[in-house]
Formats: C-alpha cells, structure tokens, sequence
C-alpha cells in the first residue's frame, strides 16, 4: 500500500506511521527525520537545510525532491510506503505523481490526521524524542521508554517556531487537502483522541 501522510506539524503523522511501521513493516519514509540525519552528519545538504528547520520554513523544493525520488528507487518500497512530511507544497504533490507514475505505483490514500492547532502547540512544545532509537515521546518520559536512551527537545519544537511552523503548514501545505480530495484519495481521521483510538481509524479509513 502506497500512502501519504498529511496533517500539521505536530498532528501525530509519525506517532501514527510508527504504528503502520511496526504492525505492517511498511517502509517508513520521513522527510523530517532524513533532513534531521544530515544535519546530524554534517553534510552538505544538512548544512544547508538546518536554517531552514529551525526558523521553521521549509527546506527549498529542488532540494526535498530528489532526495525522495531518490528514497523511491530503493527496493524496500516495493511492498508500498508511507511518506511522511512530503510532499508539502504543489511542486512536490506534482513531482510525487509524476515519478509514481513511471514507476507505476500509484498512490493508494492520502490520510489527514485532523487536529486543532492549540492542541498542536501543547503538544509540541511538550515533545521529547529519543536520540537512539527516534522514540516519540514526551516531557514526562525522563529516559526512552523503548531502549532506555537519552530523550531530547527538537531545535524547532519551542513556540515561537511552532507557531510558524503552523503558519508555513496553512499557506504551503493546507492546499494540498483540496488536491488530494479532487483525485479521490483523500480520507479524514480525527487526531484529537488517544493515539491508540486514531490507529484504530487509521486502519479502518486504510482497510488494514
Ligand atoms: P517534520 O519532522 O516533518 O515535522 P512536522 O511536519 O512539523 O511534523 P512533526 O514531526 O513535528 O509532527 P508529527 O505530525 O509527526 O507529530 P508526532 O507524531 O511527532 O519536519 C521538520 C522540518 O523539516 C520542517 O519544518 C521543514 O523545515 C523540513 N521539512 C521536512 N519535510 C519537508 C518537505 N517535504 N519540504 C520542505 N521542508 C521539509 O506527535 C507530536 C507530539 O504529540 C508527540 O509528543 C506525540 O507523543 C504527541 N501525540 C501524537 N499523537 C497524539 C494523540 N493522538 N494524542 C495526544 N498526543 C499525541
């Protein structure tokens, strides 16, 4: 199954994917946590994208889209994926479909996490993350509750920069609700309940 993953910064798409991830073994394909790796590294590309992250805005589109066209070639998505945090803005929504068409995978959904953005700033100013194992958690989890590691804050994750964050996610990537609805593959889950009863409706929208 071939899924994107919409919904605001802080809505809960990798709460939600790290569940598919682990009940389904589905490719797990992140642009946060690929650019999140490079800054990590020091690449070039790493360099570059961290004054983009942490002012909030987005890392230009020449650079995100063939770092995911690329990601596509691998072999492990050919049991299907779930794109998180890409595409976010038309250019990428069009260069998505355009490569998924030469590669004959088409899209199966397209899932809305849906959550109001005052609960989206309490959430994330609150987010903690595990620097082993890439653990969501939060301010109450002293250690990773997973393997033990060390919890740490986003660089973007204070409120001034989630709440442009918030901004960016309305004019850039909101649009791209009313294109996935014009071709039908959009679906629609309520994100304001416990993670375990929107899994619940995550699977059920996806017939999983
Ligand atoms: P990215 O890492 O993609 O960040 P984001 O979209 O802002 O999303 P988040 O990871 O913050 O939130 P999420 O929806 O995954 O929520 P989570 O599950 O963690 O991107 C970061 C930056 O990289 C961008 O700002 C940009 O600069 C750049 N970038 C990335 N992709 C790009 C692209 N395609 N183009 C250009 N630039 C790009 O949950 C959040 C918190 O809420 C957690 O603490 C969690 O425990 C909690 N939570 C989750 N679900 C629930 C629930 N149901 N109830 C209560 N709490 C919950």
């Amino acid at each position: 199954m071939n899924i994107v993953l919409l919904g605001a910064p802080g809505a809960g798409k990798g709460t939600q994917a790290a569940k598919l991830v682990e009940e389904f073994k589905m490719p797990h394909i992140s642009t946060g946590d690929m650019l999140r790796a490079a800054v990590k590294a020091g690449t070039p590309l790493g360099k570059k994208a961290k004054t983009y992250m942490d002012a909030g805005e987005l890392v230009p589109d020449d650079v995100i889209i063939g770092l995911v066209i690329d990601r596509l070639q691998e072999p492990d998505t050919d049991v299907g994926f779930i794109l998180d945090g890409f595409p976010r803005t038309s250019a990428q929504a069009v260069a998505l479909d355009a490569e998924l068409g030469k590669l004959e995978r088409p899209l199966d959904a397209a899932l809305l996490v849906d959550v109001d953005p005052e609960v989206i700033i309490k959430r994330l100013t609150s987010r903690r993350m595990c620097k082993e194992c890439g653990y969501i958690g939060s301010v109450a989890d002293e250690s990773c509750p997973k393997c033990g590691g060390e919890m740490y804050q986003r660089d973007d994750d204070n409120e001034a920069t989630v709440r442009n964050r918030l901004e960016v996610y309305e004019k850039s990537t909101s649009p791209l609700i009313d294109y996935y609805r014009g071709s039908e593959l959009l679906v629609s889950i309520d994100g304001d309940r416990n993670p375990d009863e929107v899994y619940a409706d995550v699977k059920e929208a996806l017939s999983l």
